[in-house]
């Protein structure tokens, strides 16, 4: 995996329609801050899209043509292959669309659609016994367990639990995984993490799980209230490798003005 990572996750927003406008715009200004470098910024870092599902094709087309370190990724999935599942998504449906990368666990499939660990952790484990796939597995704690000081021991739980049956998988070999820290509190709220403290979770998670599976080509990023002003400084704290960034990646210049500080 490259250096840094900074994904952008849409949620439910954009149409088919409005895709190519978006990328249009956010393509210009990639090339055009290229341009004013000698060395291309972005060599080291890996620019990440997670459009709704109904846009991934669509956003693939675009991307493909981009010589640049422009991913896909799909914002969920489902761990059975095929079935009987009405309303899910399996790995070979994404891949079939090119992702390269799938986020499981958002806060937000863990809140409002009460996704619990042991689904989580069949989804990873999928993923890591499919091929070509790199998951995105977003943890984070609530405000109560925030406010109580329980933040590492909340998010070791959630770790532990969710990568629980990949363990032999991950044990001895050097796969990908990315982990997200998203402090729930932080999301969508406009109150991102101090970076001080973000930086202490984040090197609390590199050593939980670099002290399990010591191989692992791990990235932690975090996400919750990253915008242009809070971009440079977060980048800038030793253990964040990158964001995660929701309501400021919905408008292409807010998200190419990110990529461009994140890479400064
Ligand atoms: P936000 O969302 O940037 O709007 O806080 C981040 C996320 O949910 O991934």
């Amino acid at each position: 995996m490259k250096e840094k990572v900074i994904a952008a996750n849409f949620k439910m927003n954009k149409i088919n329609s409005e895709i190519a406008g978006y990328f249009n715009v956010f393509l210009n200004n990639l090339n055009e801050f290229k341009n004013t470098v000698q060395k291309d910024p972005f060599a080291d870092s890996e620019i990440i899209f997670a459009p709704p599902f109904t846009s991934l094709a669509e956003t693939f087309r675009i991307i493909s043509s981009y010589s640049g370190n422009i991913s896909l990724a799909s914002q969920n999935i489902y761990h059975e292959n095929k079935g009987a599942y009405t309303g899910e998504i399996s790995l070979d449906m994404i891949k079939s669309c090119g992702c390269a990368y799938a986020i499981v666990g958002h806060s937000e499939r863990r809140n409002i659609f009460k996704e619990d660990d042991e689904l989580i952790s069949k989804k990873i484990k999928a993923i890591y016994c499919s091929e070509n796939i790199v998951p995105i597995l977003c943890v984070g704690e609530n405000l109560k367990v925030r406010e109580k000081g329980l933040q590492e021991d909340f998010v070791g739980k959630q770790l532990e639990k969710n990568l629980a049956p990949v363990r032999e998988i991950v044990l001895d070999n050097p796969v990908p995984l990315v982990i997200a820290y998203e402090p729930v509190w932080a999301i969508g709220t406009g109150m991102p993490i101090k970076p001080e403290d973000g930086e202490n979770m984040h090197k609390f998670i590199y050593k939980f799980i670099k002290s399990d599976f010591p191989e692992v080509d791990l990235r932690v990023i975090y996400g919750g209230s990253v915008t242009g002003a809070n971009i440079e400084t977060l980048m800038g704290m030793p253990h964040i490798d990158g964001v995660l960034v929701g309501g400021a990646s919905l408008d292409p210049v807010s998200f190419s003005d990110i990529c461009k500080s994140a890479v400064k």
